[in-house]
């Protein structure tokens, strides 16, 4: 039986999917916090690339992706879609199982990505210095990459339970030449403030934003944001473009696409092309979002206008959110701390389009673990909450004896995340819930 699907590397995407242009009513506009009038784009553009925030606010369907770009995602891309055929065997389920592999980019996500095409849009424009924060490491590392293949300077504000548990993806970042700093730190207004509170703070990635949009501001450097905004899901639905042409491949469409949401950039990534493919061909597919019940966004969060982060100098953006100041338990899936929501996925929440879901951590390492065991490749933590939801959903097919076809983003592989599957084997994980 085929269990790899290839597209050659001249069926790279050479286009963007924008999912703007199929919206049936525009997204709510990012407020200025001090008028909560709609913000100007100019006042984007003091700490994005032009590009990304013309991006931003396009309704054009397809963008083009710049050629340079095209050439370094060569590098990894296409990724592979696996079907997961033992998986299936050992669930007997009589479901058909997909996943596509966002862990084959050089940094182990889907981070890349986004990051490669932001790099450039800075370069093009003359940013010398990039910041950013990044939770589990892995978009600090994906920026890092990108911005050492472009010829930019980084800064990346690391979470600092994540700076402890994970040293190799200090050590990458470090690697591809980004300054590294742990958050809270005392380098930054916001930093310092959360410190005298609390020296023991874990962090959160709502206060390394903070501590990154300070240190771009205060040295006339750029941020760069690994997720939640429109052109960050912009970028990422690379994937699943090629995913649509890959189950074609397969012969086979899917009934359900399920992914992890942090910020919802994988999610996006995926769910939007195959949410306009399906639309187009009038089929109906069930959208299925996880996150972990220790930051519950989607399930338990209001939808209304917040800050992005701690100290309240992102823009508004109408989201899902547990509240700006909201620092969530220590859990191993730091890519899912956060407290906010793409704008983008909360409306096909609310539209009834995706279907949220919640899971406890120690559940969602059952079944990466079982993944790993019977497919060999180690899932992130984030990604085991794609996982989870998936086994959970062709163990239900097993007991119903219905054959419908799973399409799980798996974006990203866990080989350094070892010290979390150490805990879960050792029994020493706790249930936040
Ligand atoms: C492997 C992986 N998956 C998922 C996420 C969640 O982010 P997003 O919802 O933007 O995809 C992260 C974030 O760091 C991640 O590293």
């Amino acid at each position: 039986m085929q269990r790899i699907f290839t597209l050659n590397q001249q069926e790279l995407p050479t286009r963007w999917y924008n999912v703007l242009a199929d919206l049936d009513r525009p997204l709510d506009p990012p407020l200025d916090p001090r008028t909560r009038e709609p913000l100007s784009p100019e006042a984007l553009t003091t700490l994005f690339a032009k590009m990304c925030v013309e991006q931003e606010a396009s309704t054009d369907r397809f963008i083009d992706i710049p050629a340079e770009v095209q050439e370094i995602y060569r590098l990894w891309r296409p990724t592979p879609l696996y079907r997961a055929v033992n998986l299936e065997r050992e669930l007997e389920t009589p479901a058909h199982i997909y996943y596509k592999y966002e862990g084959a980019s050089p940094t182990g996500s889907h981070k890349t990505n986004t990051a490669v095409a932001q790099a450039y849009y800075n370069k093009i424009e003359g940013t010398k210095r990039l910041t950013t924060e990044t939770g589990a490491g892995q978009w600090g590392s994906a920026l890092s990459f990108a911005c050492q293949a472009l010829g930019v300077d980084l800064t990346v504000f690391m979470v600092r339970i994540s700076y402890e548990q994970k040293p190799y993806r200090k050590a990458m970042i470090e690697l591809y030449g980004g300054e590294i700093v742990p958050s809270p730190s005392d380098r930054t207004k916001s930093g310092r403030a959360i410190l005298e509170q609390d020296p023991d703070s874990p962090g959160s990635l709502g206060i390394a934003i903070s501590e990154a949009i300070e240190e771009a501001v205060s040295t006339g450097a750029k941020y760069s944001l690994g997720s939640v905004l429109n052109h960050v899901l912009l970028h990422q639905t690379v994937i699943g473009q090629e995913a649509l042409s890959q189950m074609e491949l397969a012969g086979e469409y899917p009934d359900a696409v399920v992914g992890c949401v942090g910020g919802g950039s994988n999610f996006g990534g995926l769910a939007l092309p195959v949410f306009h493919d399906a639309k187009e061909r009038g089929r109906r597919v069930d959208f299925i979002a996880a996150e972990p019940t220790a930051c519950p966004t989607m399930t338990k969060g209001d939808v209304r206008y917040d800050f992005g982060d701690e100290a309240e100098l992102t823009p508004l953006l109408r989201m899902h959110t547990l509240g700006h100041k909201f620092v969530p338990p220590p859990i191993h899936a730091g890519g899912l701390r956060y407290n906010g929501m793409a704008p983008i996925i909360t409306r096909l929440v609310e539209d009834g389009v995706v279907r949220p879901v919640a899971f406890d951590q120690v559940d969602v390492f059952a079944s990466a673990v079982l993944f790993a065991r019977v497919e060999g490749i180690i899932p992130a933590p984030e990604t085991a909450h794609a996982v989870h939801a998936a086994v959970e959903l062709a163990r239900d097919c097993a007991r119903r004896d219905e054959k419908k076809v799973i399409l799980i983003g798996f974006s990203g592989h866990g080989y350094f995340d070892m010290s979390a599957y150490t805990a879960y084997l050792a029994g020493r994980l706790v249930r936040t819930s």
